[in-house]
């Protein structure tokens, strides 16, 4: 099928590995099948790891600076699979996501602004406005029949009316359900942020992972004006398997927000990159595409395997296969168990660890979400496992 073996099953225990290590310390079990957390259990690629290796025997680890082609790379990239022009002076460096949203939210609102998030959510972005001390606002998806999620622009209209509100958080694709957003709906969502002043942040960290016939649509690639209301944080992390590389990017082309970002960066300090999150995040753009190719044809295989496995009885259901990320989201709502009881159940009985629905705030209740980025064999062992606790 291609060169790179996304079967094996590598020995991730001893090198401080969140998802492996991590679940004796934060689970309290370390026989959990770890099908939680959004990091994949393939080896990064072996173009970036040369890299890497090349850098590592170089022995200095001074302070480092950007090549001239660092955003470049990027930009190329964005310019290449998302049809996006973006200029490197318009690139913030910031050592994560999730920190770029949070000084986003601390330097361009007050305390006690309204930031709207859209649940059920990544939970850091409920974190970041309440950790800040803003006013979390809640837009919950809208889900029909179908499991087909829709925006709710009636009750953010009505959040715009009644709280007036700085800063809209978007996920795109959003983080659990999946939802790739259409243009059609970017559009009437940015025509509502233009009405009513708003700032959209929009994360796009899940952009490359999106099956065909799907497209990922940048939502500042939607127009100038709109570019100028959009703040746009993203990083190789997930495309890449990297997320410990520490290296982001924030993309914004209101030259007033990004004088005021540019600031808050540096009073914090976080200007700084280490050596190997420069090296790569470079090296992923520059040389990571067969890799990620070939990632999206495994992916696309254990997506099918977890749809099919969720509806083949009538106990557990994954209404819709996600259109984007690596992440399926599951309705255990027919067993009529609570959420509680449901977690009990598949991590004490099963010994799989998925993420509750409830972290993820409203409408996350009845839900499971399950990472399906693993060999092969390990998936199939997690579903085997948790569908004898329901036999
Ligand atoms: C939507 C979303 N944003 C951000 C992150 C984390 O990004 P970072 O590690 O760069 O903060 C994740 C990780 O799962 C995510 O799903």
């Amino acid at each position: 099928m291609n060169n790179y073996n996304f079967d094996e099953e590598f020995n991730r225990i001893g090198s401080n590995c969140f998802k492996w290590d991590g679940r004796k310390k934060f689970l309290g079990n370390e026989n959990l099948i770890p099908m939680h957390i959004a990091d994949m259990d393939f080896k990064c690629a072996p173009e970036i790891l040369e890299e890497i290796e090349k850098r590592a025997k170089h022995p200095f680890f001074g302070y480092t600076i950007y090549s001239g082609s660092h955003f470049e790379c990027m930009a190329e990239w964005l310019h290449r699979r998302h049809n996006w022009k973006v200029l490197s002076n318009n690139c913030l460096y910031s050592p994560s996501v999730v920190t770029s949203l949070s000084i986003i939210i601390f330097s361009l609102t007050n305390e006690n602004d309204g930031v709207i998030v859209q649940t059920p959510i990544y939970p850091p972005f409920m974190e970041v406005v309440r950790n800040n001390n803003r006013k979390l606002l809640i837009n919950e998806l809208k889900l029909n029949e179908q499991g087909n999620y829709s925006f709710d622009f009636d009750n953010f209209e009505d959040l715009c009316k009644k709280n007036a509100p700085k800063i809209l958080l978007f996920c795109n694709p959003h983080n659990p359900i999946g939802k790739v957003w259409e243009k059609h709906e970017l559009l009437k969502v940015a025509e509502l942020c233009k009405k009513y002043n708003i700032i959209v942040v929009s994360d796009e960290i899940h952009s490359d992972i999106v099956y065909k016939p799907k497209k990922h649509v940048p939502f500042a690639s939607l127009g100038k004006d709109i570019a100028e209301l959009t703040l746009t944080c993203t990083s190789p992390a997930k495309t890449f398997n990297l997320p410990s590389i520490s290296s982001s990017v924030i993309i914004v082309e209101n030259n007033n927000y990004k004088k005021i970002l540019d600031k808050a960066l540096d009073r914090f300090h976080l200007f700084l990159p280490s050596a190997f999150s420069v090296l790569s995040f470079e090296a992923a753009y520059k040389y990571g595409e067969k890799w990620y190719n070939s990632l999206m044809e495994y992916l696309l295989i254990n997506r099918e395997v977890v749809f099919n496995w969720a509806n083949k009885n009538n106990k557990f259901i994954q209404h819709v296969s996600p259109d984007g990320t690596y992440l399926a989201w599951i309705s255990f709502k027919s067993l009529n168990l609570k959420d509680i009881e449901l977690k009990k159940l598949i991590y004490e009985n099963a010994n799989v660890a998925l993420d509750p629905g409830t972290r993820f705030g409203k409408g996350g209740e009845g839900f499971m979400r399950l990472n399906f980025a693993c060999p092969l064999n390990q998936l199939n062992r997690a579903l085997e496992k948790i569908e004898m606790v329901f036999k």
